[in-house]
């Protein structure tokens, strides 16, 4: 990947070094991974185009992760990570997965780290440890995690697709770079779609930066071309947080396209609703119920091309994605678009 020698190359190189050495990738963008879609393929095309690819692991066995490993090593020489969920029931399997083909970066998703997680990743006795990312949805966890020995962190805002906090990526990226960017490399994610945005953050004290969305379109991305295409023709308001109508019913705000699949959803937690006030159901089992709507409904859409039913994960930045192209293309993009935005800065 040559980003040029103008000044505005030598500018974003210079922001992008530490979180380049950090991943040691050419470009401190990571491709932020996205449950079904982030396989070897896209987690391939991504490191070998210069950035950061990371294998989605989501529900996957230890079996199943050992394979796609293997698989993504089989696709390229470049580093890349892998995705952890915390409340995975086999977590600590998967770790001992990632430490046999010695993952050099593990991103833990999905809350603090259990107890004991990260003496399995990087303590005494681990070999070759993982460098170890988490996400900060607040700056007192930022601290807490910095504290409790995390190598570098993901501050995701609420423009994000998928699973999200209540804090925007503006805001989070105010309240917590100028507080800990000089401890450990942070990367901001969220709403990304273009290189200025980079250029933003990088100025802001970030080391890098976090996409999803601006790679569900890639050409090598396995996902189904009916999600492509509704990402292609969707725009920002499409992509809505699914929302909670009822308190003793807890809902994970989820980021995604709207469609049929969604308004069923707000009908489903009525008609529980209703269910418990006259008592024909107990809260546990009601709870239970919406949790498990939307299990497989990522896959739904993603593999077998159900956009109406299934969940289409999308973030803000989903208008920014006007055709599938070649990831080598999507970063040479957001890197031009970065290097022109710094070359102004000299005027
Ligand atoms: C379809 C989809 C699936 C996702 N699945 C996961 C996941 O399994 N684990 C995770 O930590 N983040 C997941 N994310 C979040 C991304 O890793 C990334 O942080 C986010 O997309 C960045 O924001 P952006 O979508 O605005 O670029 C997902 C996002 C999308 C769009």
């Amino acid at each position: 990947m040559t980003i040029g020698n103008t000044v505005g190359a030598e500018r974003l190189s210079r922001r992008m070094a530490r979180g380049c050495e950090f991943l040691g990738s050419e470009v401190a963008i990571l491709g932020g991974a996205m449950s079904w879609v982030s396989e070897r393929n896209l987690v391939a095309a991504i490191s070998n185009a210069g950035g950061f690819g990371v294998i989605a692991c989501g529900a996957m066995t230890p079996e199943l992760l050992d394979a796609e490993i293997a698989g993504t090593k089989a696709l390229t020489d470049k580093p890349f990570g892998v995705n952890l969920i915390t409340m995975h029931p086999q977590l600590f399997d998967l770790i001992a997965v990632c430490a046999k083909h010695e993952v050099t970066h593990i991103v833990l998703a999905g809350g603090l780290p259990p107890t004991g997680s990260l003496d399995a990743i990087k303590g005494p006795g681990t070999g070759k440890p993982a460098k170890l990312i988490c996400f900060a949805p607040a700056l007192s966890l930022a601290k807490k995690l910095i504290r409790s020995g995390v190598d570098a962190l993901v501050v995701e805002g609420m423009e994000a697709g998928g699973h999200i906090g209540p804090v925007s990526t503006s805001v989070l990226a105010q309240e917590i770079l100028p507080e800990v960017a000089q401890d450990v490399p942070v990367f901001v994610a969220g709403g990304i779609g273009r290189g200025e945005a980079i250029a933003g953050y990088l100025d802001m004290g970030a080391a890098g930066v976090q996409l999803g969305t601006r790679f569900v379109c890639a050409t090598e991305s396995i996902a189904h071309a009916n999600f492509k295409k509704a990402f292609i023709r969707a725009s920002a308001r499409d992509a809505i947080a699914s929302v909670q109508i009822d308190p003793r019913l807890p809902v994970i705000p989820v980021r995604a396209l709207k469609n049929a699949g969604g308004e069923l959803f707000t009908a489903k937690q009525r008609e529980v609703a209703q269910l418990l006030d006259t008592g024909s159901v107990e809260m546990a089992e009601a709870q239970l119920q919406i949790e498990h709507y939307w299990a497989g409904a990522l896959r739904r859409a993603v593999i077998d091309g159900d956009v109406e039913h299934g969940s289409v994960m999308a973030g803000q930045s989903v208008g920014m994605v006007r055709k599938e192209e070649p990831v080598a293309d999507i970063i040479a993009a957001l890197m031009g678009e970065a290097v022109q935005a710094l070359e102004k800065r000299a005027a």
